[in-house]
């Protein structure tokens, strides 16, 4: 495919939009994952078909040519099995089968083989640290007696005191509150205690049964047999606690995931430090050495099976030498990198978390990732202009301090993106940033579903905001995400978002969607993704300056403008995420020139 440079900075070459299917069909070999791009879809948010308000397969599979066409490599889809959705769907209640909600079997089959069909690659949610209350196994240790091994499936444990009516330790939970609930024994008496680093309705299971670790093992292959490419796995560096569960009181300024200071930036599981070499203290419910055996297992079940398939772990752990065990030879292939969506938008931060990243992944022969945005974090359009310290997953509401200016922060996400897409290694991308969407800061309380705002009394927001469904048509009910005659949204949509709206951005020249669509076919063109970087020195402290390949890459993160080499022509440009003056690159802005 030729890739010609855009007439103008930022705006694309319409004629190479179109979906290619015939060209990008699955390819095998190569170890794809070391540079994929990769887009999140969260169902509940991403399209409804059959109009009840939240989104489902079949609305994912008739929007999948908009993913073609962006120019994605593989799609991850947020957990669609059976739940109750406690925890919007990240509570199983049956690993092997689709929720109602969702569609049903025959409609995951549907979209894997339309993916396929598309060249894109699909990888499913895995949430092995913990069920859903509702999940047959945990029912049945609920009626089976104390030290059964139906109660050996999960953190059961007695209380402490003369009653046994005091919490076994002292742990809380993610969410707020404790980390234990009581049950009441089936004559209406108080009995044991069960762990759940999550909400209540999220029991731990215990990782060091060898009956668990079988089911997962045969979950793997139910998926697998299925066709997927592979697993983002949930909760990666908790399956074990260590022995004797001992009192933990995180330090004031780490999060629950037990990190150091900078846990402060970011959300639901505080724990990451911009600094890659910070080591702050293991919690006992975080990062054991026993999780490591467990993938090991899980690598071996995927080699059973042709094709790359692939484990990516979701595992909040610091500094990256230590994340870079997850992602060891024979265990997974990747590991989200939440030190580099914490770094602020700042060049020495975002030098020394790439140069961290990198040198760290490297010690273990594995590929760097990139991240800015999920479903569990302030949507990076709205975070990178907080003028305020905001914790991981408590949100930001309209009584939030440091409320961003939504110009200023997509201007910085745009150009934070273009950093990101140009960097070698694979790229995460969550659903609506490619329209530049904000964070919804204003969503009515009464619509509020996050746990985290439940159980903290409404102190934390949490992460309704950056799950908004996504708007496709503008001036359409719902923005189009569901058909037209049919139910609200499942979280109300801001009436202004007409203009962050596919069919709004669609060919026009600097939009959101374009500046994606551009800086992917450009990454594939020149091969950012298995590209190797050089540091460009000479620009000042604030601005980000590599080359990878033949393209070189200056963002300014400062709010002056900098100066552009002055050889430069017209045509060196290849994207640009703000418009150019003469020679200089205006603040919040990158661009990439041919090198
Ligand atoms: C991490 C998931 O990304 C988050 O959404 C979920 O609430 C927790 N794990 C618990 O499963």
């Amino acid at each position: 495919m030729t890739i010609e440079t855009s007439p103008e900075p930022g705006l694309p070459d319409t004629a190479v939009t179109d979906a290619q299917p015939t060209e990008t069909l699955i390819a095998t070999g190569g170890e794809w994952w070391r540079s994929a791009v990769i887009y999140q879809i969260y169902p509940r948010s991403f399209a409804d078909d059959d109009g009840d308000g939240i989104g489902d397969l079949v609305g994912i599979t008739k929007r999948l040519d908009a993913l073609a066409e962006l120019g994605v490599d593989a799609i991850w889809l947020s957990p669609f099995m059976t739940s109750p959705q406690h925890d919007a769907g990240y509570d199983v209640a049956d690993y092997c089968d689709v929720d109602p909600l969702f569609g049903t079997l025959a409609d995951f089959d549907a979209m894997l083989e339309k993916a396929h069909a598309l060249g894109i690659r699909l990888i499913v949610d895995l949430v092995p640290n913990h069920t859903s209350w509702d999940h047959a196994w945990f029912q049945e240790a609920l009626a089976a007696p104390e030290g059964s091994p139906e109660r050996d499936r999960y953190m059961f444990r007695d209380g402490k005191g003369p009653n046994g009516d005091e919490m076994p330790n002292n742990w809380e939970s993610v969410f707020g509150g404790p980390m234990w609930e009581r049950t009441t024994n089936p004559d209406g008496t108080p009995g044991q205690w069960y762990l759940h680093i999550f909400d209540k309705s999220q029991p731990d299971l215990n990782w060091e049964n060898p009956w668990v670790r079988e089911q997962f093992h045969g979950i793997l292959r139910f998926w697998l047999d299925r066709g997927v490419d592979g697993f983002r796995v949930d909760v990666a560096h908790g399956l074990i606690k260590e022995a004797g569960l001992p009192d933990y009181t995180p330090p004031e300024d780490a999060g629950s995931m037990g990190g150091g200071a900078a846990d402060a930036l970011v959300g639901l599981e505080p724990g990451i430090d911009a600094d890659a070499d910070a080591d702050p203290a293991t919690p006992p419910y975080w990062a054991q050495d026993g999780v490591h055996e467990i993938y090991r297992g899980w690598h071996a079940v995927l080699e059973e099976y042709d094709g790359e398939r692939v484990l990516c772990a979701e595992a909040w752990v610091e500094p990256l030498t230590k994340l870079a065990r997850w992602v060891r030879p024979d265990e997974m292939q990747q590991a989200f990198n939440f030190t580099y969506l914490s770094a602020g938008w700042s060049a020495p931060e975002l030098r020394a978390v790439i140069d961290g990243s990198i040198a760290a992944f490297a010690t273990v022969g594995a590929p760097s990732t990139w991240v800015l945005s999920n479903h569990d974090v302030v949507r990076h359009a709205s975070r990178l202009a907080l003028t305020a310290e905001n914790l991981q997953g408590a949100g930001i509401g309209p009584n939030s301090p440091g409320l961003p200016d939504t110009a200023v922060g997509l201007r910085r996400a745009r150009a934070a993106t273009a950093v990101m897409l140009a960097l070698p290694g694979s790229a995460y991308i969550y659903q609506g940033e490619e329209l530049g969407l904000p964070e919804d800061i204003y969503l009515p309380d009464e619509a509020r579903q996050d746990p985290t705002w439940f159980r903290t009394n409404h102190e934390k927001y949490g992460r309704d905001g950056c799950r908004v469904p996504i708007p496709w048509e503008a001036g359409a009910p719902t923005y189009g995400f569901g058909p037209a005659d049919g139910a609200a949204s499942w979280l109300p949509q801001p009436a202004d978002w007409d203009v962050y709206a596919r069919s709004a951005q669609q060919g026009v020249a600097g939009s959101t969607l374009e500046l994606y669509k551009l800086a992917l076919r450009l990454r594939a063109a020149h091969a950012l993704g298995t590209g190797t970087l050089e540091w460009l020195g000479g620009y000042g402290p604030e601005v980000v300056a590599f080359r990878n390949g033949d393209v070189t890459v200056i963002a300014n993160t400062g709010s002056t403008p900098v100066e552009l080499p002055v050889e430069r022509s017209a045509d060196d440009v290849l994207l640009a995420t703000e418009p150019l003056t003469e020679a200089a690159l205006p603040a919040d802005t990158a661009v990439w020139l041919r090198s």
